[in-house]
């Protein structure tokens, strides 16, 4: 590792963007289809990993939805959550704020309760074994319909108080943020945060619409947002947090290399970009393997990868006075790499 990318891998940063269901590493994936005795299209653990090779999100979207068929049970969800934790704390996430899929479960016959139950006993289980905190950011499936995501809505609502934020995830192109314009509005009527994954491959207009029409905290990807100045500079001034996944634009050919990845460009517009793994299993990488890749091109310095974990707590669904204290922790790691 470069120095950069050592100096990177020690600062204590949150995870804003993570879909713990692409978080299933293939070991775990085989491991529950056996105890499940459900069949997987695989032979092998190296058939799943030469199996995710993709051009687009679409391509990821099929497989990785099949992946998740293996999880079953409370204790699949739990174990699924703990190993992610395990893996974020290695890497000195201290918050991670977690996506999760519901109607990618209840669809095939699993409650809601299940799935709920199973994340928070593992994030139960990283808080007391790592003092790391998390979040729940229930996604809608965008490529389902309203009405879907307004029956999702209802099922969360026993528990709503262990829920931060709605989402919005799945095939963007040909589902903008209008469509769910009523079922985010409903969500915020019942307190929740808004996040949407946004000019990932979708165009500037539906970063904009993500913010005026689903009136979003946070922008999930937003790289086209670039196409647009005006609306770059909107972003800046209005301090929308970015969360932003370098691998896995690469992996999905958002980017063409990681040297031509825009985050240098954000983070030069004035842009609160943070860095993230999406879906660290698919990918080839969890939080620090980002900030490695990105570290390891020289297109940043010492100064902005500590904006980047900076900017990683400004925009989590923390208080303030938790906020603080992540900064006092960040500025205590820096101070020691003096
Ligand atoms: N984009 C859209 N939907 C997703 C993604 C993503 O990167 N990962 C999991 N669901
Ligand atoms: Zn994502």
């Amino acid at each position: 590792m470069t120095d950069l990318a050592t100096f990177a891998a020690g600062l204590p940063k949150a995870e804003l963007h993570v879909h713990i269901e692409g978080t299933l590493e293939p070991e775990l994936m085989f491991e529950l289809a056996r105890r499940n005795g459900v069949t997987i299209p695989f032979a092998s653990v190296d058939e799943v990993r030469a199996a995710y090779s993709f051009t687009r999100l679409q391509d990821f979207l099929d497989i990785y939805y099949r992946g998740a068929d293996v999880l079953r049970t409370e204790a699949d969800f739990r174990d699924l959550a703990i190993a992610y934790f395990d893996r974020a704390a290695a890497d000195n996430v201290r918050h991670a704020e977690i996506f999760f899929d519901p109607q990618t479960h209840t669809d095939r016959g699993i409650p809601f309760d299940t799935v709920m139950a199973g994340l928070l006993a593992g994030m139960a289980d990283a808080e007391a074994r790592h003092g790391l905190s998390s979040r729940l950011i229930l996604c809608f499936l965008r490529h389902l319909d309203e009405e879907a995501a307004f029956a999702t809505l209802k099922a969360a609502e026993p528990w709503i108080d262990r829920i931060a934020a709605v989402g919005l995830d799945s095939s963007e192109v040909g589902n903008p943020p209008a469509k769910f314009e009523r079922v985010f509005g409903a969500a915020a009527l019942l307190g929740l945060g808004r996040v949407a994954h946004a000019g990932e491959e979708g165009p500037p207009e539906y970063v904009r619409d993500a913010l005026d029409v689903l009136l979003v905290d946070r922008i999930d990807h937003g790289n086209r947002a670039l196409e647009d100045p005006v609306l770059v500079t909107r972003l800046a001034r209005e301090a929308i947090t970015l969360t932003v996944c370098p691998l896995s634009n690469l992996k999905l050919c958002v980017v063409d290399s990681v040297d031509a990845h825009p985050i240098a460009r954000m983070l030069r517009a004035g842009l609160r970009a943070t860095i993230n793994s999406d879906d660290p299993a698919y990918f080839g990488g969890y939080v620090n393997d980002n900030f490695a890749a990105i570290a390891d091109t020289g297109m940043l310095s010492r100064a902005d990868l500590i904006t980047l974990a900076r900017n990683s707590f400004l925009g989590a669904f923390l208080d303030d006075e938790a906020i603080t204290g992540h900064l006092a922790a960040l500025d205590s790691y820096v101070d020691t790499q003096r």
